[in-house]
C-alpha cells in the first residue's frame, strides 16, 4: 500500500507510529468523534494527557470503535501523561488508574512525565488561581520515575517516558533510570528544531515525539506563523502540498513522530496523506536555513518567588 503508515521503533522494541492525532485543546463534546474520525482515516497513535480534560470522552468513543470491529486495542498506539499535581509516588499509580478508567483501557502505549514542573495536589486546572508561586513546589523526579517504573513492571504502562524535559533534565534522568525513558515529548517544528536534545536522545536511545508541529496555529496566546514561514511556503508550493503537510513530512523525515491536532475531518486527512511523497534533498536542506524561536515557553511555571524555577532559563536549561 502506497500510502502506508509508518513507524519508529522504541527502546522498549514497541513500534510507534510516526503520525499521531493530538487531543490538547480538542474540546469535549467534540473529540469523540475527532478522534473516531481519525481512526476512520488510518491514525493509530492518539495522544492524551490527564490536564486536557477530555480523557472521558475519549474512552467512550475508544469503546465504540472496539465493539464496531473498527480497530483493535493492540492495533492502536495511545500515550497518556502524569499531571504535576500527582508527582509524589503514591499519587502516581493513582493518577494513572484514573487515566485508564477515562479511556476505558487496561494499559497505556506509553505513559509521560507531562512537565519537569512539580504542583500542590488541589491545584488541578492550568488557571491563574493554581498557577501561583505557591503551588509550584521543587520536583524529585528520581522519585516520581521510581513510581513510573512500578507501572511498567506492572504492565499497566507498556513504555515510560518524559515530556518537556530539557537535554540536562533527561541526561539527569538517564543517569538515574533503572527503565530508560522511550520518549521525550517536546515541542518540534521547523521554527524549532531541537538540534541539541535530538543529538542526545540519537546517542541515548531516547525516542523524539514533536508536539505542535503545526506551531498550534490556533492557539490565541502563541504568536505563531510556523505555517507562514517562506521556507515550508516554498516547498510547499513546489511540492503541490500544503504547508501542514510539508512540516509534518519534515519532522517523519527527521526522524521523529509527530501529533497534529486537527477538529476538522478535511484536515485531519490532510495531516495523515504524507506517507507516499517526501521533501527532496535539495528542497530539505533549506530547513536548516530557518531562525529558531520556542513558542511553548513555560512561562507560568517559571516564577521568581517559586519553590524551583526562578526564570524560564532555568526551566529549559538554557535552551530558550
Ligand atoms: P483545527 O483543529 O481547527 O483544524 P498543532 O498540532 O501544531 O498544535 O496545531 C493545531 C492547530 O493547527 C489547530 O488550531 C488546528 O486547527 C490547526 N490545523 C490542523 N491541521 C491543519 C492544516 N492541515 N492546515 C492548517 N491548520 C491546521
Amino acid at each position: 500500500m502506497a500510502n502506508a503508515i509508518r513507524f519508529f521503533e522504541l527502546n522498549t522494541g514497541a513500534k510507534i507510529p510516526s503520525v499521531g492525532l493530538g487531543t490538547w485543546q480538542s474540546d469535549p463534546g467534540l473529540v469523540g468523534e475527532v478522534v473516531a474520525t481519525a481512526v476512520k482515516v488510518g491514525y493509530r497513535h492518539i495522544d492524551c494527557a490527564q490536564i486536557y480534560g477530555n480523557e472521558k470522552e475519549i474512552g467512550l468513543a475508544f469503546k465504540k470503535l472496539f465493539e464496531d470491529g473498527v480497530v483493535k486495542r493492540e492495533d492502536l498506539f495511545i500515550t497518556s501523561k502524569l499531571w504535576c499535581t500527582d508527582h509524589s509516588p503514591e499519587d502516581v499509580p493513582e493518577a494513572l488508574n484514573r487515566t485508564l478508567q477515562d479511556l476505558q483501557l487496561d494499559y497505556i502505549d506509553l505513559y509521560l512525565i507531562h512537565w519537569p514542573v512539580r504542583m500542590k495536589k488541589r491545584s488541578i486546572g492550568i488557571t491563574p488561581e493554581n498557577l501561583i508561586p505557591e503551588n509550584l513546589i521543587p520536583t524529585d523526579i528520581p522519585s516520581t520515575w521510581k513510581a513510573m517504573e512500578a507501572l511498567y513492571d506492572s504492565g499497566k504502562a507498556r513504555a515510560l517516558g518524559v515530556s518537556n524535559f530539557s537535554t540536562k533534565k533527561l541526561k539527569d534522568l538517564v543517569e538515574v533510570a533503572r527503565v530508560p525513558p522511550a520518549v521525550n515529548q517536546v515541542e518540534c517544528h521547523p521554527c524549532w528544531q531541537q538540534s541539541e536534545l535530538r543529538e542526545f536522545c540519537k546517542a541515548k536511545g531516547v525516542h523524539l515525539s514533536g508536539y505542535s508541529p503545526l506551531g498550534s496555529p490556533g492557539t490565541t496566546w502563541l504568536k505563531s506563523d510556523v505555517l507562514k514561514h517562506p521556507v515550508l511556503v516554498e516547498v510547499a508550493e513546489k511540492l503541490g502540498k500544503s504547508p501542514a503537510q510539508v512540516a509534518i513530512r519534515w519532522g517523519i523525515q527527521m526522524g521523529h513522530s509527530v501529533i497534529p491536532k486537527s477538529t476538522k475531518e478535511a484536515r485531519i486527512k490532510e495531516n495523515f496523506d504524507v506517507f507516499d511523497w517526501s521533501i527532496p534533498d535539495d528542497l530539505f536542506a533549506k530547513f536548516s536555513e530557518i531562525q529558531q524561536a520556542r513558542l511553548i515557553r513555560g512561562t507560568p511555571f517559571a516564577q521568581e518567588t517559586c519553590g524551583q524555577y526562578r526564570s524560564i532559563e532555568e526551566l529549559w536549561d538554557g535552551e530558550i
